[in-house]
């Protein structure tokens, strides 16, 4: 490591940890992975199992479209739980989860294979093939795992829904996917109520018709209905005989689609991001061991859900990869009280913590004695994802959660990315609020308009150049919108959509999102979403949806709504609308703040000017307002 004096608020790792990480020299490694990028990703990938081997690491014949370990033969659930159950691991428990209601369950690595294998087996009965999709919409139990892994066994592509969307996200979901097979729980347990995630689905099905069969995953027991002809109980399934333990496996192509997840872009529908078996593999399982520093006795957990990205990449598919102990927990941080979570890392040994900087800021307003009456002293690593964590913040968790001992790893990454691309690793000097530097090999940069790099602490558009291996390789369906979205800004290089700004030591400091993008505790919603739910209502003629800064959650939704003539302003009407929103879109939606206003701020196009609504909102001057309509 480079011994030039870093400027600013500097945490330095121990010698404890240095001495036990994977990577003890961030920088060395990143100069090899820079002199012979190919090289240094085919040596991680020769970490893993492949029925065949690549003819070429990375094939960019056809940018943007680029293809990883070309003609190489695998399947993602093989590395994740049969290679494990030939060897030592396999009595190793993969997964502990914890409901929210205190039951807890265990699955060593032979489990969960044959858990996946019955499953799938149940999957093909139903006619799942290769390459169909599969919608799954549930609450955080072990099953979701389960489901993910055994469509990925076949060769079904999945695409996992977040329990917390509602009745017309899941209805756009399902039949952009045009999934036959929807995979619900009755309901999952938050804050000690019951979410009705059965009944928001069947609401949906009424309003795309693609669905033959609803499998049904009895968690919370109460009375729902079940279709006769489309809805099963799991349970019962995998009592038939034909769940056998015994599933052959698809072996499929590097660059065969493993899932579809939606996500919020800059325009219009939220669009589906596929990602495939090979590189996703390679990448997400390298990053996870390198950046967290999985060793063979540690219990990892990340705190997110499995219906995101986080969850797919960092509660499923890497740590199985890693051969690991996963932990999962279904219900809210701070249910019943306050010290849920530190009580499950003291009752299960926790080593690893990963979470999002809302749910810092969440448990730090209940005061430290809250943490400080477990012991946390299992803790080794923590982690951030999602938004910017304040520097308020990262030393709370780093002081009281990590007792000044842990590195906290502040990992920005995103759906398209698939793994992490900004991260520190244990062994690198942090600074409170910064990711510190690209992933080794990965060369990213802060650029002007024009696209030329901006100077040391000025703003720019955050950019990839080089392609990576868990890359979104395209939208769903929408190749052209794959292109215009990330490609075409400037051509041959990857539009983040975030600003940012490099510090004189070369330390990435993220500001935000720049585009039509709301990042809400670390949610990614659209302002088209919010804007078309309210629209949808009865009485609205026109929406804007912006995001304002929110001390808790990060940002907060402002909306100002225009109504229909002769509709009466009213409170009950705002409320109505926030309930709307939640009922369409999710309660992560609900707007904070609903405005009624007469007119919007619109370009001569009649784009709605955001820019200009946030300006107002925040009593800042608006700038450039030519192109105003009026
Ligand atoms: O704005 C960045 C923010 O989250 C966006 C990606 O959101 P999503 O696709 O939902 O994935 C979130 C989890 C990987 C990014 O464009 N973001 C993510 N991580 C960070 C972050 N902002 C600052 N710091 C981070 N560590």
């Amino acid at each position: 490591m480079s011994n030039k004096k870093l400027s600013g608020e500097v945490y330095f790792p121990s010698e404890k940890i240095i001495e036990k990480a994977h990577i003890k020299d961030r920088d060395d490694l990143d100069n090899r992975a820079k002199k012979d990028y190919s090289g240094f990703w085919s040596e991680i990938a020769n970490e893993l199992h492949w029925f065949q081997k690549w003819d070429k690491v990375i094939d960019d014949s056809n940018k943007p479209f680029y293809r990883w370990f070309t003609g190489a033969k695998t399947n993602i659930v093989y590395n994740c739980l049969d290679v494990h159950t030939k060897t030592f691991r396999r009595n190793k428990l993969a997964l502990i989860w914890e409901g929210e209601n205190g039951e807890s369950k265990t699955y060593s690595y032979f489990a969960l294979h044959r858990e996946t294998c019955k499953f799938s087996n149940i999957l093909k009965s139903l006619g799942v093939q290769k390459g169909d999709r599969v919608t799954i919409y549930m609450g955080r139990t072990p099953e979701i795992v389960i489901a993910m892994l055994a469509c990925a066994r076949i060769g079904a592509v999945h695409s996992v829904v977040y329990g917390g969307f509602s009745v017309e996200s899941l209805a756009e979901r399902i039949e952009d996917s045009n999934s036959k097979v929807l995979i619900v729980s009755d309901g999952a347990y938050q804050r000690g109520k019951i979410v009705h995630l059965k009944q928001i689905a069947d609401e949906a099905l009424q309003r795309c018709g693609t669905v033959e069969h609803c499998l049904v995953i009895k968690r919370t027991g109460q009375e729902i209905n079940m279709e006769q002809g489309r809805d099963m109980w799991y349970h019962e399934l995998m009592n038939l005989p034909i769940a056998t333990q015994n599933c052959a496996l698809e072996i499929v192509d590097s660059e065969d689609p493993l899932f579809i997840l939606y996500t919020s872009g800059t325009t219009g529908k939220p669009k589906a991001i596929l990602h495939t078996h090979g590189g996703y593999m390679v990448g997400t399982y390298a990053t996870l061991k390198y950046v967290f520093d999985i060793h063979e006795e540690d219990r990892y957990w990340c705190a997110a859900d499995p219906g995101w990205i986080t969850g797919h990449s960092y509660i499923v598919y890497a740590p199985l990869l890693n051969g690991t102990t996963s932990f999962l927990y279904e219900g809210a941080p701070n249910f019943p009280y306050p010290n849920r979570w530190w009580a499950m890392i003291e009752k299960y040994g926790i080593n690893i913590l990963y979470t999002a900087p809302t749910a810092i800021r969440g448990l730090m307003r209940f005061g430290e004695s809250w943490v400080n009456r477990h012991d946390l002293s299992s803790l080794r690593l923590l982690g951030s994802v999602g938004e910017p964590i304040n520097p308020e913040a990262w030393k709370w968790y780093h002081r009281v959660v990590g007792k000044e001992k842990c590195p906290i790893m502040d990992t920005w990454w995103q759906t398209e990315t698939g793994m992490f691309m900004i991260t520190p690793m244990p062994s690198v000097p942090l600074k409170p609020g910064s990711g510190t530097k690209p992933f080794p090999g990965i060369e990213m940069d802060i650029v002007d308009e024009s696209g030329k790099s901006v100077k040391a602490n000025e703003e720019g558009f955050l950019v990839i150049k080089t392609p990576w291996p868990a890359m979104i390789r395209t939208v769903y369906k929408d190749p052209e919108r794959y292109i215009s979205q990330y490609w075409s800004k400037y051509p041959g290089i990857y539009l983040t959509g975030d600003s940012a700004r490099r510090d004189e030591d070369g330390y990435f400091w993220i500001i935000g999102r720049v585009d039509d993008v709301i990042k809400v505790s670390g949610y990614r919603l659209g302002t088209a979403e919010i804007e078309s739910a309210l629209v949808s209502h009865h009485s609205v003629a026109e929406a804007a949806a912006i995001g304002l800064p929110h001390e808790l959650k990060g940002n907060a939704i402002y909306t100002y709504v225009i109504l229909k003539s002769g509709i009466e302003k009213s409170p009950q009407l705002i409320e109505e609308l926030r309930q709307h929103v939640s009922h369409e879109v999710g309660p992560i939606a609900k707007p904070e703040h609903i405005e009624f206003v007469d007119s919007l701020p619109k370009t001569r196009s009649g784009k709605i000017m955001r820019r200009v609504l946030k300006a107002r909102a925040l009593g800042q001057d608006p700038g450039n307002i030519s192109t105003l309509e009026e």
